[in-house]
């Protein structure tokens, strides 16, 4: 028996280890052959053999076990240092990339409102003439339509002229009170120096109880929005039409490059347009089947914003995907 207390005692691995307990403690092991002998063995002497194994078997069990338990350790502990990994190690430089000034301009425009808890919606680019324009007080051969250039499929589609067809969709399926804004591509025939035919906006609509909803506030929440934009600059607001809004205005904000002196971008003026908003007119609530609310909506083309915060002068430059404009926004 002693040489068994000492292979367990020796046994270098778990795997050993294993291997000598199925010797002493298999169905062929030791422990069984002890056994076995009794059978030959003079009756008195029975109950002392018995006695003995199970001592032994007993010591062996505790002693294997305790061995385990070393023999795992210190296998974990050297598995530990060899796959050790040296984390402070330099890797190969891999290339940055940016976020394009027009998601990152749009991004900061929707930051502002979230805080403002407005929520996020979207809708189809593809829309039909109903929500793009009848919905929004817009009928057929209405001479406002002419606002917007718009390219048509085939029966009465279109792709979206601006992102109120999204406002019209939240509110045939949600219940006032509502704020939101509608981010997203809109597409017009136009391309020039100042458009493309695909461009983006954020527009924004809040509908509240009937008289809850004044122009004191939408003045203060956009020109809050516009100070957050583009710092210490002034605000103003022009009287202005949109068929889906009355009174309505747009908005002018001091010239972000001559700080109002008059300059080649502000056309000498000293103010640059940025927003057009108003307070939502009936025939829209009416379209929708809203009753007793009022409202207020404002609309912003975020290609503007992005030249005028990165003093951009060809908008067209923001589609051409030319590296050296895009490296320079890292
Ligand atoms: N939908 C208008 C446009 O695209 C912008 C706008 C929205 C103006 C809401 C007023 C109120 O030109």
């Amino acid at each position: 028996m002693e040489e068994w207390y000492k292979a367990i005692e020796e046994a270098s691995s778990v795997e050993s280890l294993e291997s000598i307990r199925v010797s002493v403690f298999g169905k062929k092991g030791i422990l069984a052959a002890e056994f076995a002998k009794m059978k030959t063995a003079a009756n008195e002497e029975k109950a002392k053999i018995a006695k003995d194994l199970n001592i032994h078997k007993g010591k062996m069990t505790s002693l294997l076990a305790e061995r385990k338990m070393t023999l795992q350790t210190l296998e974990l502990r050297a598995r530990m240092e060899a796959e050790k990994i040296d984390v402070s190690l330099f890797s190969s430089r891999s290339e940055k990339g940016a976020v394009h000034p027009v998601m990152d301009t749009m991004d900061k425009i929707v930051d502002y409102f979230a805080s403002m808890n407005f929520s996020v919606q979207t809708g189809p680019m593809i829309e039909d003439d109903f929500h793009n324009f009848e919905a929004l007080n817009l009928p057929k051969y209405h001479p406002a339509r002419d606002m917007q250039d718009t390219f048509y499929f085939k029966d009465e589609m279109l792709l979206r002229t601006h992102t109120s067809p999204v406002q019209i969709r939240t509110m045939l399926h949600t219940k006032p009170p509502i704020r939101m804004i509608a981010p997203g591509s809109v597409f017009r025939r136009d391309y020039d120096i100042t458009h493309t035919p695909m461009f983006h906006q954020v527009e924004g609509l809040l509908v509240d109880k009937e008289g809850e909803v004044s122009f004191a506030n939408l003045k203060y929440i956009l020109e809050d929005f516009l100070k957050y934009m583009f710092g210490d600059i002034e605000v103003r607001f022009r009287p202005s039409f949109f068929p889906f809004t009355e009174p309505s205005a747009e908005v002018d904000i001091s010239c972000v490059f001559c700080k109002g002196e008059g300059c080649r971008v502000c056309s000498k003026t000293g103010w640059l347009e940025v927003l057009g908003c108003g307070i939502v007119d009936p025939n829209v609530f009416k379209a929708v089947g809203y009753k007793d609310v009022s409202g207020y909506a404002f609309g912003l083309g975020v290609e503007r914003f992005a030249m005028l915060i990165h003093q951009i002068g060809d908008l067209r430059s923001l589609f051409e995907g030319d590296v050296r404009l895009l490296e320079q926004f890292r």
